[in-house]
């Protein structure tokens, strides 16, 4: 049995005292629920939302890193960094670090390595633009996406990471992914990771979908059998919002 894991994406969102206004709130209003819920913030904003969140179900995620320790990366945030704050989660491959920072699957692949390593999990971003679905591209961009940024990986380390699939025409666009046309990419998802470690990797591999989810279609969209999750950039940003899509997920 698949948990699901809901996850706020802020994007370059909330200064650090609207963090605390958020995380106050969100607490304060949680509902019940057997999902792993995690908030993706701003590097700025971690250490104070760990602190906040000691003793709840709430979990705290960067929204990217570096996939070196330590040395001369003028800006970069290392995983260990992260570890020694107490975050647990890291959005890696993100398909705006994809296409601003220009990250490659390669570069992905080292990042979700150093994650695992540090015992942080990789929530592992893929999907694909509308030209290349429209194209009829879907499989293989998806099937280059997963064998070059899991590359090295044994399959005891998928029980590390999640998938989150993408499809950057849904991001942020309010154009949201049919409940079937969201389980059938997962179900991709999981053919692919199956050739590439075992059917029960696959079988097992939570992969959670991000494009416009919301509390409006939130329960659709989790109620297909191969959606385990929800990484949520617009309205995670907002704690009332959120909280009707952690409620929807049972
Ligand atoms: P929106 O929910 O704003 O479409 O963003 C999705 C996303 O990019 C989450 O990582």
């Amino acid at each position: 049995m698949r948990q699901y894991i809901i996850a706020g994406n802020w994007k370059m969102n909330k200064t650090n005292r609207e963090a605390l206004e958020f995380i106050t709130e969100l607490k304060a209003i949680m509902p019940a629920t057997k999902a792993q819920v995690v908030v993706c913030a701003p590097f700025t904003a971690l250490s104070d939302l760990v602190k906040a969140t000691e003793g709840s179900n709430i979990a705290i995620g960067a929204e990217n890193m570096s996939s070196k320790d330590s040395g001369a990366f003028t800006g970069e945030i290392s995983p260990l960094m992260l570890k020694d704050l107490g975050v647990k989660y890291v959005i890696l491959g993100h398909s705006e670090r994809r296409e601003i920072f220009k990250e490659t699957d390669a570069c992905i692949n080292a990042k979700v390595k150093a994650a695992i390593t540090h015992g942080l999990t990789p929530l592992f971003c893929i999907g694909e633009t509308l030209t290349q679905r429209e194209a009829g591209h879907l499989v293989s961009v998806l099937k280059t996406q997963i064998n070059g940024g899991l590359e090295g990986l044994m399959a005891d380390d998928m029980k590390k990471v999640v998938i989150a699939y993408e499809p950057v025409w849904a991001i942020g666009t309010g154009v949201t992914a049919t409940t079937a046309q969201a389980d059938e990419a997962h179900v991709v998802v999981r053919n692919i990771v199956s050739a590439m470690f075992n059917a029960s990797v696959a079988a097992n591999v939570q992969i959670q979908y991000g494009g416009s989810m919301n509390a409006a279609n939130a329960e659709e969209l989790l109620g297909k059998e191969n959606v385990d999750g929800g990484l949520i950039g617009g309205a995670s940003l907002k704690a009332a919002d959120f909280v009707k899509i952690i409620a929807a997920a049972k």
